[in-house]
């Protein structure tokens, strides 16, 4: 399922910076290797990689990375994310499978991404999905819920 109209051409593009970006992955532990591309609504893309740590859980995704980089410098407002994963040993530009965002990063981009964001999961890059952010998230836990004065409805 497509998202927001974003042109081939920019998928291109988006693809291309994940799988570069990768190549900064660093995941001496899982040995998968994963790189995003943020594209902030005025064009900017943010790139980001998944950095393991020796305590395990306190390494940080790809996705997590490119939007936290992205939201420190200004930006507030996404249109897609293309991401790419596999083991180091694969061929960087032909991946073995597609690696959708965890379920922790479709949160963490719901924060800031509208139902429409797309999300782009790629193994090379003519072989990718689309997928909205609702199709990946839905009934997504936000900040309405929260709020102390008005129901929301689940
Ligand atoms: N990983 C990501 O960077 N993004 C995802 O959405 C899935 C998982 C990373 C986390 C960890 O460093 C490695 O892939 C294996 O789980």
């Amino acid at each position: 399922m497509s998202g927001n109209a974003i042109t081939q051409e920019t998928i291109t593009h988006l693809i291309q910076q994940a799988l570069q970006a990768r190549r900064h992955s660093y995941a001496p532990y899982s040995d998968f290797q994963v790189g995003a591309a943020l594209l902030a609504a005025d064009g900017t893309v943010y790139t980001g990689v998944n950095v393991e740590n020796a305590s395990y859980p306190a390494g940080v995704c790809a996705e997590k990375t490119a939007l936290s980089k992205a939201v420190s410098e200004g930006q507030r407002q996404f249109t897609a994310i293309a991401v790419a994963g596999g083991h180091r040993q694969e061929d960087s530009t032909a991946l073995r499978d597609y690696c959708p965002p965890c379920g922790v990063c479709r949160q963490f981009l719901s924060e800031f991404c509208a139902a429409s964001f797309t999300v782009i999961t790629a193994r090379s890059v003519t072989d990718y999905r689309t997928y909205t952010l609702a199709d990946l998230l839905p009934c997504s836990f936000e900040k309405r819920q929260l709020d102390r004065t008005s129901g929301a409805e689940v």
